[in-house]
């Protein structure tokens, strides 16, 4: 049997902060993962190795066990679902918020709004849940440009400054939920591979308790 354990990392703003936790766990990649075109990384640490993919298929890899560990977004969790996951630890990591957003002083008038988002099950449910009638369109990007063209009256996006928000004219309405990286691992590698997957744990929560 197998002892290595194969962590998938959310590749963006997220690794950018989870690369000193791996660190203080005493995991380094042994190759600048900023430099290198390759997706699999072996590390200082023996039988643990890295993959970077995006965090729309960090669920994805650990749900089916391709990856046993993984760090992704919690706005991506709820989006996709955390079906065959468990969530043992926040990371604290990406902190941000989950939002509606629309134009400054918007006001819905009509029976029917239109939401852009690419956040589209966690956008359906929480008008569904308020009973607003709400026509969800995805998008993949740039959600704050929908309401400037008139393809849609209010967005669901993830917010931090409000920075871009505001340099689009428009502001936050309802906080949806509060985002921040979390430690995610496949059910049936928590017991198969128990020791290390337990290690793991133990000593990223010791590196998020004293990055705070
Ligand atoms: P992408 O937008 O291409 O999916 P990002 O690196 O921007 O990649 O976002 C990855 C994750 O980081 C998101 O799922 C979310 O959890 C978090 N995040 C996104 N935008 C922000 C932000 N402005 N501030 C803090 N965290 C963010
Ligand atoms: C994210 C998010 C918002 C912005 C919020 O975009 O989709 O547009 O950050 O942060 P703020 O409130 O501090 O302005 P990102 O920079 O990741 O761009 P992209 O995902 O569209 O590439
Ligand atoms: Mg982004």
């Amino acid at each position: 049997m197998s002892e290595t354990i194969t962590i998938a990392l959310t590749k963006g703003r997220i690794l950018k902060e989870t690369l000193p936790l791996l660190a203080q766990a005493g995991i380094a990649p042994l190759d600048d993962v900023s430099k290198s075109r390759k997706l699999i990384f072996d590390t200082t640490a023996a039988g643990v190795r890295l993959v970077i993919i995006r965090g729309t298929d960090v669920p994805t890899y650990v749900r089916h066990g391709a990856a046993d560990v993984g760090v992704v977004g919690k706005d991506v969790l709820l989006e996709h679902g955390a079906e065959g996951l468990y969530e043992p630890l926040d990371l604290g990591i990406a902190r941000c918020r989950l939002m509606t957003a629309g134009p400054v002083g918007w006001q819905q008038d009509g029976a029917r709004i239109r939401v852009a988002t690419k956040f589209v099950n966690i956008a359906r449910d929480f008008f569904a849940r308020k009973g607003v009638h709400a026509d969800v369109i995805k998008l993949y990007g740039a959600m704050e440009l929908a309401p400037m063209m008139d393809l849609a009256d209010l967005i669901v996006d993830i917010v931090d400054t409000g920075n871009t928000l505001r340099a689009n004219g428009m502001e936050p309405i309802d906080e949806i939920a509060s985002v921040s990286s979390r430690l995610i691992v496949n059910k049936a590698a928590m017991r198969s591979h128990h020791s290390g997957i337990k290690a793991l744990i133990d000593d990223l929560s010791t590196a998020v308790e004293a990055q705070t």
